[in-house]
């Protein structure tokens, strides 16, 4: 039994964790016991980052303390900008971009490399204040606009859709953008998170281990669907062709449809069906109901199809791409955003570890050859 091998470590216990619980059979998510439903239409993103990272809600002077901490770390340094700007002018993708400046921001900051562990919340602050900053410049530069500076008065979501337009969001696109952050924030031992833990498990500080959780979210199986998503709707677009033919050419060709699937969930994502309502509402109140309309056809065929029934229902990139579309951001800045959201629960879930820490160390089953017989370089 001890010698089972868990491909892809599915179902492995490696942790206790108080931050939050999926359970994939009925579709529920938990951040510390708050229905995820309740936090998306009841809390901001600040509220839920002090939640994972406090342990309890905040009181109203908690949060303004808070929220007046984190919107005073937003500003970085000008050398990051410069690098911003250069990746951009080499036509970097965002998500390495923002892998690339994170790790550089760890240069500017004031703790110790020897207080890892003891910092981690601290600079988990600092990097979480900062990677909407990063963001936000990179795509502003790309566009050929200046950066715009952070406006601390503005919330976390208000912030950085300031940041990318340069104009200040109306209500509806700051809470629409702030309730995506919150459903995004945490959850359990996903790719990245696990990847930043395993990271911090060697006591390393917290940006090798939010950098190393970028690199894992970027992968097309994890944070990189909600670009594949969007892209397809795109193309069934621009092809003018019926969604629900592109899902059927797909499934002949033996591809995946990015948005259905998940480890976990065997039913449909809690997030996605939040996220599907929040579209709808946007869709009514625009009267453009074009990406609601593709997505509803795919879902209504793979549910015909028996696809859900079998356990590959959407997922919540399925209908996150259509509310940012919504909100004008370019398609390969979801992935990122995704990432500035999560960056949230990588930092908790490295702190929780570190609290009571033991190397992460698992061992492979070895199947290569035994007794090989060295022979010099040269006699090869
Ligand atoms: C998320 C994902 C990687 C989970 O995969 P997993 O738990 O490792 O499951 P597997 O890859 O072993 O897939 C199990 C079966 O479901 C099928 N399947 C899984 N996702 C599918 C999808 N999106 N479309 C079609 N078939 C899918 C697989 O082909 C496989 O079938 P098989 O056993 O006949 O070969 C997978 O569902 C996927 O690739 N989804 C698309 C990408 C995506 O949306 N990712 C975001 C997740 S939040």
């Amino acid at each position: 039994m001890a010698d089972e091998l868990k491909r892809g470590l599915e179902g492995v216990l490696v942790a206790e964790s108080d931050l939050s619980y999926v359970d994939g059979e009925v579709g529920k998510l938990v951040y510390r016991g708050y229905d995820i439903e309740d936090l998306a239409r009841g809390a901001s993103y600040e509220e839920v980052l002090y939640l994972l990272w406090h342990g309890s809600l905040p009181t109203a002077a908690e949060l303004d303390a808070f929220a007046a901490d984190l919107a005073a770390e937003r500003e970085v340094d000008d050398d990051v900008i410069e690098t911003v700007r250069a990746l951009a002018g080499a036509g970097e993708r965002p998500m390495a971009a923002l892998r690339t400046a994170t790790s550089m921001l760890s240069a500017y900051d004031p703790d110790d490399e020897a207080d890892a562990g003891e910092a981690t919340l601290r600079q988990g602050r600092r990097i979480t204040a900062k990677i909407p900053t990063v963001l936000a410049a990179f795509e502003r530069v790309r566009q050929g606009e200046e950066p715009v500076a952070p406006d601390p008065d503005l919330s976390h979501a208000g912030n950085f859709l300031y940041m990318l337009t340069g104009t200040e969001p109306d209500d509806v696109s700051e809470e629409t953008f702030d309730m995506a952050l919150t459903l995004h924030a945490d959850h359990g031992l996903n790719a990245s998170t696990f990847t930043a833990m395993v990271i911090g498990s060697t006591m390393a500080d917290v940006y090798s281990g939010v950098t190393g959780g970028i690199g894992a979210l970027s992968g097309p199986l994890h944070g990189g669907a909600n670009q594949d998503v969007m892209e397809v709707l795109h193309e069934v677009d621009a092809s003018s062709k019926d969604p629900v033919q592109w899902v059927k050419d797909a499934r002949d060709d033996g591809r995946r449809v990015p948005g259905f699937g998940h480890r976990v969930y065997k039913v449909k994502d809690p997030r996605a069906n939040i996220l599907e309502e929040k579209l709808r509402d946007l869709a009514e109140s625009s009267g453009d109901t074009k990406w609601l309309d593709y997505t509803t056809a795919i879902e209504e065929y793979l549910t015909e199809q028996g696809l859900v029934e079998e356990g590959i229902a959407p997922n919540v990139d399925f209908y996150s791409g259509s509310v940012y579309d919504s909100l004008g951001i370019p398609v390969d800045m979801y992935t990122p955003i995704f990432a500035m959201s999560r960056v949230g629960g990588w930092i908790a879930h490295v702190a929780e570890y570190q609290e009571d820490n033991r190397l992460i160390r698992p061992r492979a089953r070895y199947t290569g050859p035994e007794d090989s017989e060295f022979v010099p370089l040269d006699e090869r």
